[in-house]
């Protein structure tokens, strides 16, 4: 995979007019949001803004009432294997890992989209399908010690503490190896030392070539990784714009606060410099 520098590169994912509808409530309104090949970018917005229903949007969960989701120019198939196939992994709020597997076997199932040894093979078990086995069993310890859960290798899912689970979910999707990862909430229930940790991974996420659309409600997390911040408030895309400007915007603060103050709780500087 190459990039050439100089030359605006096209968008890896591009949302058009995103309308996801349930009955009567509108859980997200038109929204356009757009992520570029090596950016992080960033979603944000109080309790029930429509954050996870546009991942769901864009990951064919949910088939949106109106508007278009394109990677790499193509529209995305409407169904979840399809556009994990096509390029784009996730992660969930609500951890879904195989409680009963064990931290590798879960790695190895996030490549089954990347392997061609279908299930006639696998039941055949001939020399095609133990090769295909060993390269799986490589890549996917890669992975664990690329998130550094190597040594629990042979640990249940489910014995693994809460921020370790939360890794756990970010090897798996990056089995897929895809071009865009989306991670909704990746930091929730973790400790300062493990989100630190995880900020690290996205970063190191990124260094490998793959693009991040993060939720998350940690603001030094978003203020600290991301290129572009979005901000949904009931269901609507509000702001956009660099860290800089999403975090001095009156409105985002109103929209968290209820009401503007000088300084968002736990930032020690000013961003607005006015003391209204
Ligand atoms: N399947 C569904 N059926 C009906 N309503 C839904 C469904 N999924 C989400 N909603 C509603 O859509 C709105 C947006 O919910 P969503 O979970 O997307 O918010 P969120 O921004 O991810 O919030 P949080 O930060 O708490 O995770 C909420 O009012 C929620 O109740
Ligand atoms: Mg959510």
């Amino acid at each position: 995979m190459t990039t050439t520098s100089d030359a605006p590169a096209a968008p890896l994912l591009a949302a058009t007019g995103v309308t996801m509808r349930f009955g009567g409530l509108t859980a997200v309104r038109a929204v356009d949001l757009t992520v570029h090949p090596h950016q992080i970018v960033g979603l944000i917005g109080p309790n029930g803004a429509g954050k996870t229903t546009f991942f769901n949007c864009l990951t064919g969960l949910y088939t949106p009432t109106e508007g278009t989701v394109t990677y790499r120019g193509t529209r995305l198939p409407p169904k979840p294997h399809l556009v994990t196939t096509a390029g784009i992994a996730r992660t969930f709020q609500n951890i879904r890992l195989f409680a009963n597997m064990t931290v590798l076997e879960n790695v190895l199932v996030g490549r089954h989209t990347r392997t061609k040894e279908g299930l006639l093979a696998a039941l055949l078990r001939g020399p095609r399908f133990h090769r295909a086995e060993k390269t799986s069993e490589e890549r996917a310890m890669e992975l664990l010690e690329f998130t550094g859960l190597a040594n629990k290798r042979h640990h249940l899912a489910r014995n693994l503490p809460y921020g370790e689970q939360r890794k756990l979910e970010i090897a798996r999707a990056l089995a897929s190896e895809p071009g865009l990862l989306l991670l909704d909430e990746p930091t929730a229930g973790m400790n300062p030392h493990e989100t630190r940790t995880t900020e690290q991974l996205v970063l190191a996420i990124r260094e490998k070539g793959t693009a991040v659309l993060v939720i998350e409600h940690d603001m030094r997390f978003i203020f600290n990784l991301c290129d572009h911040v979005a901000v949904l408030v009931q269901g609507q895309k509000l702001v956009e714009g660099t860290p800089d400007t999403v975090q001095s915007d009156e409105r985002v603060i109103a929209a968290y606060l209820g009401t503007p103050l000088e300084n968002p709780p736990g930032d020690d500087t000013d961003p607005t410099g006015d003391a209204t």
